[in-house]
């Protein structure tokens, strides 16, 4: 583009007398125009093959990844040109080599790359609470955990847990620790992942918690059992959820709860036991006595603890 004449007729008022407000500054202030002129063409799509000249490792292995689909997409106007889908026109940087001529990833404002990605992934279904994700509004780019020019096989989408729990455990360093614990979900084991219970990608859920009810995070998937309908139900697991009693990464207390001693956990709840209201004489009944070890393990009677069939009290 040539630099408009209004522009090129202040060129001789720059050449005025000295002082902090001279035309000299002025001239600071026009400079890159006047160096611009006549500015470089945008530069142009060349096609992958041309890319290839100068990377052929990068080029042969991206034909095994995900992405070689691109190179086929007629529809959006990318047949032949994938690399260029992602790293922009490259007819500069395929003359000159440099490194300032490529958009380069690793460089970018993770909003900003994640804009190019979600051109093409925008309208997935995973991506739909992208908005609430901690990810997004935590400038997590998709490519700190997306590595693009590695084979699927060792990236996350490999559906290896050991992979995806490596990925995640590099950032939520205390998250992993949790998993360190004598009762735990299997993690270090790589018998589940991260993404068993959270989507990477945000949901409409707290936490990016998998599914869509709020006290169910994800755990019915695999407990189901647990999951009723319960003609005698627990309030406290539908309405509460997973999460009132249970630590779900891993405790130090049996069977991951969030208190060392079951009946501590309980009382939390019901304090106000029959044994708590004394009986005439202020003589406590035997029912409910929490003095007596017998009743210190309230899940010794109250088996059915997440709901029953049959009784009320969860006995049975
Ligand atoms: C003429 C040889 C040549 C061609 C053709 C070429 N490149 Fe490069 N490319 C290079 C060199 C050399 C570097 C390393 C530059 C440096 O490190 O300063 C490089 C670096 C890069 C980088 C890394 C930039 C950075 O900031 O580190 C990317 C991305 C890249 N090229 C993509 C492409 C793409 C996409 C194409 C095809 C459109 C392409 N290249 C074509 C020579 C070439
Ligand atoms: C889906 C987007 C995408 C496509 C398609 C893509 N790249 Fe990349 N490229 C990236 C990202 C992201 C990085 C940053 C490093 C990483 O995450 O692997 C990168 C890094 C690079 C680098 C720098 C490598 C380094 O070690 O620093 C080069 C060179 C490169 N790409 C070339 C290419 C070529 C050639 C093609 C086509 C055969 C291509 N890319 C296709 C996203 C893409
Ligand atoms: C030009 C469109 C386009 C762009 C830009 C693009 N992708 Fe893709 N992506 C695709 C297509 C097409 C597939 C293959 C879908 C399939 O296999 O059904 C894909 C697949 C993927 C997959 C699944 C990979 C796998 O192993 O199955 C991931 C992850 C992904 N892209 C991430 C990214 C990231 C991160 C970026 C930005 C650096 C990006 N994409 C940019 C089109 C694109
Ligand atoms: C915090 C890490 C993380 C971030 C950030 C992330 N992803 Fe993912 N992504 C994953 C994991 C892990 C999987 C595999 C999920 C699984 O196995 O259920 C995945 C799967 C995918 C897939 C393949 C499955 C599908 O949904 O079709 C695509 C495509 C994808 N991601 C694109 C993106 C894009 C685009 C972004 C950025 C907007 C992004 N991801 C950001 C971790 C992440
Ligand atoms: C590059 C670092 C990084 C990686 C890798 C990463 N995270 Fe995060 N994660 C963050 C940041 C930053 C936040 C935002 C923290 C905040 O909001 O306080 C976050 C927030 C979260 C949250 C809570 C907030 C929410 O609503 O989403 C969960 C859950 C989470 N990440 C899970 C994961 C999982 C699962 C993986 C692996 C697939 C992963 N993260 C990989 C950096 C990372
Ligand atoms: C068994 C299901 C499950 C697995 C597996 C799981 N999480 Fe969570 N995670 C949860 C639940 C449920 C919460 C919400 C806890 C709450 O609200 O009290 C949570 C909360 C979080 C939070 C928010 C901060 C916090 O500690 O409250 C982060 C970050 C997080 N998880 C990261 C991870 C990472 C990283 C992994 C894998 C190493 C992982 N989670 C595996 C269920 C799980
Ligand atoms: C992907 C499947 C899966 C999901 C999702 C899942 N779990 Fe588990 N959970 C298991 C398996 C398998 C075991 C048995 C582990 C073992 O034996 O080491 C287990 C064990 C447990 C235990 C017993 C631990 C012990 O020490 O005996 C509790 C409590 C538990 N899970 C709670 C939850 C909660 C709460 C959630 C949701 C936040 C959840 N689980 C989500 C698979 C899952
Ligand atoms: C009111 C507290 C409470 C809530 C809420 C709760 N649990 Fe439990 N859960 C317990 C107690 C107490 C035990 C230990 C029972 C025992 O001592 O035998 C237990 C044990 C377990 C066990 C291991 C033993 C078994 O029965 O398989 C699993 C798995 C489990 N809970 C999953 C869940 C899931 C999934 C949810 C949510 C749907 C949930 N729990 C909600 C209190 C609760
Ligand atoms: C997070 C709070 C909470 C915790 C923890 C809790 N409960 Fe409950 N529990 C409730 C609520 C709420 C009800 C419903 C009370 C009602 O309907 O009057 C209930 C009902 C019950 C009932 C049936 C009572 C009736 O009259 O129908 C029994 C039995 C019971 N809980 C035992 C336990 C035991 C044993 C524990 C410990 C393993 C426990 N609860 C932990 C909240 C809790
Ligand atoms: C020795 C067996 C046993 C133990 C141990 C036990 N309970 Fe009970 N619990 C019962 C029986 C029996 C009932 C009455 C059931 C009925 O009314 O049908 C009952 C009733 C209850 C009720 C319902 C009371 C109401 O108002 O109807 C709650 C709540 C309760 N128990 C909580 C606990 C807690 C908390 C603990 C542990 C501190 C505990 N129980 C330990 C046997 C036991």
């Amino acid at each position: 583009m040539p630099v408009p004449p209004a522009r090129r007729r202040r060129g001789p008022r720059k050449r005025g007398g000295p002082g902090p407000f001279s035309p000299g500054w002025l001239l600071l202030l026009v400079w890159p125009l006047v160096a611009q002129a006549p500015p470089k063409p945008a530069p142009q799509t060349v096609g992958s093959e041309i890319c290839q000249a100068c990377h052929e490792d990068i080029y042969k292995a991206f034909q095994q990844t995900s992405h070689a689909l691109v190179e086929k997409d007629r529809r959006h106007g990318w047949q032949g040109k994938a690399c260029e889908s992602c790293h922009g026109p490259g007819s500069a940087h395929a003359e000159s080599g440099s490194a300032a001529d490529i958009r380069n990833f690793a460089k970018l404002a993770p909003a900003e790359a994640d804009r190019i990605c979600l051109t093409c992934h925008l309208n997935q279904p995973t991506q739909v609470g992208r908005i609430h994700g901690g990810h997004a509004r935590g400038q997590v780019a998709c490519v700190s955990c997306h590595s693009i020019h590695k084979p699927r096989a060792e990236t996350v989408t490999s559906a290896k847990a050991a992979l995806i729990n490596k990925n995640c455990a590099g950032c939520h360093l205390s998250s992993w620790a949790e998993f360190q614990k004598p009762h735990r979900h299997r993690l270090p084991e790589g018998a589940m992942s991260c993404v068993d219970c959270h989507n990477p990608h945000g949901s409409l859920l707290p936490r990016s918690l998998q599914t869509v009810s709020a006290n169910e995070p994800g755990c019915l998937k695999c407990h189901g059992d647990k999951r009723g309908p319960f003609p005698f139900e627990h309030a406290a697991v539908r309405v509460e959820g997973c999460t009132a009693c249970h630590q779900p990464h891993g405790s130090a207390n049996p069977r991951m709860l969030t208190r060392h001693e079951v009946r501590f956990l309980c009382l939390e709840c019901h304090s106000n036991l029959p044994v708590v209201a004394a009986g005439p004489g202020g003589v406590p009944p035997a029912f409910h006595d929490l003095r007596s070890p017998r009743f210190r393990n309230c899940t010794t009677c109250h088996i059915k603890i997440h709901g029953s069939y049959v009784d009320r009290a969860f006995l049975r």
